[in-house]
């Protein structure tokens, strides 16, 4: 792209250049438009034009273009408790009053949400149409609402949110404790008993919780382990029960099943690293770190409920 000299090689019927060559043979076409890309950008300008015309746009002094556009909708007015059609300019919220009065229009949906206001767990369970409303509906809220922690399909994070497809329950599986579980929002504690035993002793315990899930097996270890957890030393007994099954009271884990809510077991390849990350964990305990915030006041009664439902059948409706 050094010098720029005239061409002066232009032959008759070729397409035109613009008479410019680069470096000696470089040129340049002088093609028209594509009338196709034309058209289309006319087109652009048009729809620019119309959308000022019909919807809010362009700022004018401390106000701005409304547009023409119109959006009816139905509210019901405090003093008289009638309904009344309202037609407001175009805005995102008065699309949004729209679109509820559209979906409160559906007579069907209305009607089964108070069918299941009105219903037991049990009824709900045993009538399939209930139960197809509350999938749907429950599929949504659980995506507005629950989905950032438990995720989408409710497996939840080892060691972060428990997973809630699994039937195994901290806080209790029966409907009536899922909704207590959302309405009040739990905490989970555990104390840390790094302090509290002895480093052997703590050793001890871990060889026997590991024999409860069949992950060892029995050895003098684990039986010194057993007095600490079922004695007063541990105390472990307290909020898993004598039998390690977990009390749903405390919000305590199932010591005896392969299910492992916080640590990651089944992530571990090596006798050695399973007892290691169990040690780390009874040493430190829980404290702060699990909540499972409280919905009660943040969502409708009757959604609490449906999702009580919902989140049950998520996790195999036992
Ligand atoms: C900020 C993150 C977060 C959000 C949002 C959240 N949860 Fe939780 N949830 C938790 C944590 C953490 C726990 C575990 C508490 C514990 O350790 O006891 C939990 C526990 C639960 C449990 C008890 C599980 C068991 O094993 O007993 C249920 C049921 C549950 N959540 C349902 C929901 C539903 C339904 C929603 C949406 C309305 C929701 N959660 C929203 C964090 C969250
Ligand atoms: C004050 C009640 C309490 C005591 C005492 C207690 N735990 Fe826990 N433990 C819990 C709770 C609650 C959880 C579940 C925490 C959560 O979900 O947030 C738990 C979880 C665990 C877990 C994790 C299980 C999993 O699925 O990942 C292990 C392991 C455990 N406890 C062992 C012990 C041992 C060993 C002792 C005795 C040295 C003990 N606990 C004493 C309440 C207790």
């Amino acid at each position: 792209m050094s010098d720029n000299t005239q061409n002066t090689q232009q032959k008759p019927g070729a397409v035109q250049t613009t008479g410019h060559a680069w470096d000696g043979d470089l040129q340049e076409y002088n093609n028209p438009l594509p009338r196709w890309w034309l058209w289309c950008f006319y087109g652009t300008a048009v729809f620019a034009i119309l959308y000022w015309f019909m919807y809010p746009s362009w700022p004018v002094g401390d106000t701005w273009l409304k547009g023409l556009k119109v959006v009816d909708y139905v509210t019901v007015d405090k003093a008289t408790g009638k309904e009344q059609q309202k037609e407001f300019r175009w805005n995102t919220r008065s699309q949004l009053l729209e679109d509820m009065g559209e979906a409160a229009d559906n007579k069907q949906r209305k009607d089964m949400l108070i069918k299941v206001q009105a219903a037991s767990f049990d009824q709900i369970v045993k009538d399939p149409k209930m139960m197809e409303f509350v999938r749907s509906v429950g599929k949504g809220l659980f995506g507005d609402n629950c989905a950032a922690c438990h995720g989408r399909g409710g497996q939840g994070v080892v060691g972060m949110y428990p997973n809630l497809t699994d039937d195994a329950w901290l806080w209790g599986g029966h409907m009536d404790k899922i909704q207590e579980t959302i309405s009040q929002g739990r905490r989970g504690f555990m104390p840390a008993f790094g302090a509290v035993l002895k480093p052997d002793q703590l050793s001890d315990v871990t060889d026997y919780v590991l024999t409860l899930s069949g992950e060892a097996k029995p050895s003098e270890a684990s039986d010194r382990g057993k007095e600490i957890f079922q004695g007063q030393i541990g105390g472990c007994y307290y909020c898993h029960g004598a039998d390690a099954k977990g009390l749903p009271s405390q919000g305590s884990a199932n010591l005896t099943d392969k299910i492992w809510e916080i640590v990651n077991i089944p992530a571990m390849k090596t006798p050695q690293e399973k007892k290691k990350a169990i040690e780390e964990f009874v040493a430190k305990g829980v404290n702060n770190t699990r909540i499972m915030p409280t919905w009660k006041g943040r969502l409708k009664d009757d959604d609490i409920k449906l999702l009580a439902v919902y989140v049950h059948q998520l996790g195999g409706a036992k």
